[in-house]
């Protein structure tokens, strides 16, 4: 097979800056040892989000200037629209400033008190505005999904029998809606099958629960689906994703991953009075129902993603160039969840630092290793992250330790994508020389984003 290459020419660019090994083991020290507290302009590859740090297109930024701010009905209104209800078939379509507004509208309405919200594995923020409003997030992966070293197609499958006597067990009147996110973000970037969508689906209809999608990544999955179920390689991802979305009575977007843009999200749904008390809340909240949070351009900007997103070429390369580097460290011998996830390489710190238990923090020794040995910024999805203290401060640690490297879309070359991958090697190679970490300073609330830690010795 011949290198599948980047898809486009650069027209502009932006410079990065390069440090010394000694300057960053300065910076980061300044930082507390935490990576959030670091100036971008002090990294040289950025790792940390795959969110709203997308490179826009010519078209992209065409549309911008394009954008047309009219208060109410405004013509890129009309557009973004139309290029949603097209992917989506959905009736009702809300813009929001991301995703996670899309999410506080949504369950305002829909929970509360007494409500549970299943999912394959809720997203931080999402997870955040269920409980925010009383109501339960219930997460019901299936087993492999759990396990970073069994390799499979479709880790982020929902558990279908778990759903049913999830429901059979709680009641269906206390489930307002059950949620799929694709790809699961928070198991791995791993894809949901359309067999799995179809199941839940199904089990959904036959206790009159709606289905909606977490869909920011939902290229990324249809493409998955392309290449790995049968049935659909010769199908546009266009109709993959129609088919996704056909089993959905409403779905949240983060328009920041698969729309392709810095800003942006929105909310769809079928439900003509859910949409309007949703409206209601977003005139409150984001903005009049033509334009939510958002500026017109911005709406330009993202119908003019979704349509570029879908192009087969742009997802070739984008899968493949997680999935590169994914093979290349798995023939190194470096444990991570595999297969790679369609955004994001997550290394198993548990593994790679076996010496190093989880009240040491061996994620965020190996981000602060990566950090000094290349300049890379990755980030902690372990025990910093999600750990818990029990009644006498010992910590209660989340089931894995990982490390996410997340990739911006259109952003990076292959060349960038190998200095990545000789320095995982480099700090992989004199992981025996690592430490561990103690947090000296920590927020009562998301403490992952604020935290400060010293070297133990
Ligand atoms: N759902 C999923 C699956 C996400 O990954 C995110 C964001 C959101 C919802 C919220 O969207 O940021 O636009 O409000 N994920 C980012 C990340 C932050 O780094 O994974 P948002």
């Amino acid at each position: 097979m011949k290198t599948i290459i980047e898809p486009f020419k650069i027209k502009s660019v932006e410079p990065i800056r390069f440090t010394s090994k000694e300057e960053r083991i300065r910076l980061i020290k300044e930082a507390g040892y935490n990576p959030f507290m670091i100036h971008a302009d002090d990294v040289l590859i950025d790792l940390l989000t795959d969110s709203g740090t997308s490179a826009m297109s010519s078209k992209q930024w065409a549309g911008i200037m394009d954008g047309d701010e009219s208060y109410a009905g405004s013509k890129s209104f009309y557009r973004f629209e139309e290029t949603v209800k097209k992917i989506t078939g959905l009736n009702y379509i809300i813009p929001t400033h991301q995703g996670r507004a899309a999410e506080k509208i949504l369950f305002s309405v829909v929970g509360g008190k007494g409500k549970f919200i299943p999912n394959n594995t809720h997203f931080d923020t999402t997870r955040a505005n269920v409980e925010f409003t009383g109501a339960e997030a219930v997460d019901l992966l299936n087993e492999t999904g759990k396990h970073p070293e069994i390799r499979a197609d479709f880790k982020g499958n929902m558990d279908v029998q778990k759903l049913e006597d999830f429901i059979k067990n709680t009641g269906k009147e206390n489930i307002p809606l059950c949620m799929i996110t694709v790809t699961n973000n928070s198991g791995g970037g791993q894809p949901v099958s359309m067999q799995n969508i179809r199941e839940v689906k199904s089990v959904c209809k036959k206790y009159g629960i709606p289905l909606f999608l977490d869909a920011c990544r939902f290229a990324e999955n249809a493409y998955f689906i392309k290449k790995r179920e049968p049935g659909y390689a010769d199908k546009s991802v266009l109709e993959i994703a129609q088919e996704m979305f056909s089993y959905a009575d409403g779905a949240t977007m983060s328009a920041k991953k698969d729309a392709l843009v810095n800003i942006g999200g929105f909310l769809a749904l079928n439900d003509e009075e859910v949409a309007q008390q949703c409206r209601n809340l977003l005139i409150v909240t984001e903005g009049f129902p033509t334009y939510g949070g958002l500026a017109g351009r911005d709406l330009e900007a993202v119908a003019q993603g979704l349509e570029e997103v879908l192009d087969e070429h742009y997802l070739q390369y984008r899968i493949r160039s997680i999935e590169y580097l994914g093979e290349k460290l798995v023939a190194a011998g470096v444990p991570m969840i595999e297969p790679p996830g369609g955004h994001a390489i997550y290394l198993d710190a548990k593994r790679f630092l076996p010496n190093i238990p989880p009240e040491q923090f061996p994620g965020q020794s190996i981000v602060i290793a990566l950090y000094i040995e290349g300049g890379i910024r990755s980030v902690e999805i372990g025990s910093v992250m999600f750990g818990k203290y029990d009644s006498s401060g010992k910590l209660i640690p989340p089931p894995m330790e990982l490390v996410r490297l997340a990739v911006p879309r259109r952003v990076y070359t292959q060349s960038h994508i190998d200095y990545v991958l000789e320095i995982i090697l480099e700090v992989f190679k004199n992981r025996n020389s690592l430490k561990g970490y103690k947090i000296v300073y920590e927020a009562p609330m998301l403490r992952h984003f604020t935290a400060k830690f010293e070297e133990l010795r």
